[in-house]
């Protein structure tokens, strides 16, 4: 089978191509140099040319909440433009299957736990990362549409939980919580500090699930792609405090020191955890457990 991968230096990318089971597939995954997604015609030339099999759209502006609070405009143009020509241009090559990735920012703020796939649009969105849910909504609604009006074409979203892993960014303002911890308690260590700052008062909790195991579902995806559900989580189905992922990384990385909070800063959703009813049905679950995903992460990020 022959995949567009979009995204495939991206971190989700990478460690998508990375999995043993990648083998299995001829999988094509230009750079921006080689393949720019805001260029439309540049888009549908590479797909008549390469006619893929089916398409995984994981390209995009990815960010921790800094840099999504500052720049609301741009999380939301990017990923809007790139969405558009991704989903446009298979269409209209006929490129009968596409994996759209979608983002659990796009849940409203004030639901129940766990957060289900019938929930979007159907209250209001987090406003420190409202620019990205809003793009990622559009693209998950234009693959609906597609699929509903065109019998040939079958567009899905997955909508996976928030992701940490090996070619993770660590170091500038886009980094997520995770690597960003893992950097933070890193330098401590490195510089022999006793404390370590804490965005928030550490209570709010959050659902990381590793790269590597989102990777394997992808392919097993692309295997089993006609009985995947039009959109579906892709989660842990359980989440931990801020707190506990400061503990765990700090176990990891050997930082005894304290943890000194800061509840005037802004640390988004209070809780955010994914409803893992499809995906279990589907005959799927991630395996990493989380020291052991950290433990890896890590000796990535020591290894640059
Ligand atoms: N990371 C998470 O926690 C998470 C959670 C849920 C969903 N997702 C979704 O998963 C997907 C991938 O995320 P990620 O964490 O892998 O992000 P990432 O590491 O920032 O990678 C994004 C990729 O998209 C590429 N890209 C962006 N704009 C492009 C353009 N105009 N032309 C060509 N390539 C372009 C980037 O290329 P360059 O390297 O050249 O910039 C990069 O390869 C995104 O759709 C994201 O919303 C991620």
């Amino acid at each position: 089978m022959r995949v567009f991968l979009t995204g495939a230096s991206g971190m989700v990318g990478r460690n998508a191509k990375s999995h043993e089971n990648a083998r299995q597939f001829d999988i094509l995954g230009p750079t921006r140099q080689e393949l720019d997604l805001s260029d439309f015609e540049g888009v549908v030339k590479f797909l008549k040319k390469n006619k893929p099999d089916i398409i995984i759209h994981a390209a995009g502006k990815v960010g921790g909440i800094k840099a999504n609070i500052e720049d609301p405009y741009g999380f939301l143009i990017e990923n809007i433009t790139v969405g558009i020509n991704i989903i446009r241009a298979a269409k209209e090559c006929g490129v009968s299957r596409l994996i759209n990735l979608g983002s659990s920012c796009i849940y409203p703020n004030d639901r129940i736990i766990p957060l289900r796939e019938t929930e979007i649009l159907t209250g209001p969105l987090e406003p420190t990362n409202e620019g990205y849910a809003l793009s990622k909504i559009l693209a998950i609604r234009m693959c609906d549409y597609i699929s509903d009006q065109f019998s040939e074409l079958n567009f899905k979203s997955i909508i996976p939980c928030n992701i940490y892993g090996p070619f993770d960014k660590f170091r500038d303002d886009s980094a997520h919580l995770i690597p960003a911890i893992i950097h933070k308690v890193h330098q401590a260590v490195i510089s022999g500090n006793e404390t370590v700052k804490v965005w928030g008062d550490g209570s709010a909790r959050r659902e990381f699930m590793f790269a590597g195991d989102l990777g394997g579902f992808l392919w097993e995806a692309c295997n089993r792609f006609d009985s995947l559900p039009q959109i579906m989580n892709v989660g842990l189905g359980h989440d931990y405090t801020i707190k506990e992922y400061y503990e765990a990384v700090s176990s990891v990385i050997g930082f005894n020191g304290q943890f000194e909070f800061d509840p005037s800063q802004p640390t988004g959703m209070k809780r955010k955890l994914t409803c893992t009813k499809q995906s279990i049905k589907w005959g799927w679950t991630p395996n990493t457990e989380l020291i052991q995903g950290i433990k890896q992460t890590y000796e990535y990020y020591k290894s640059l």
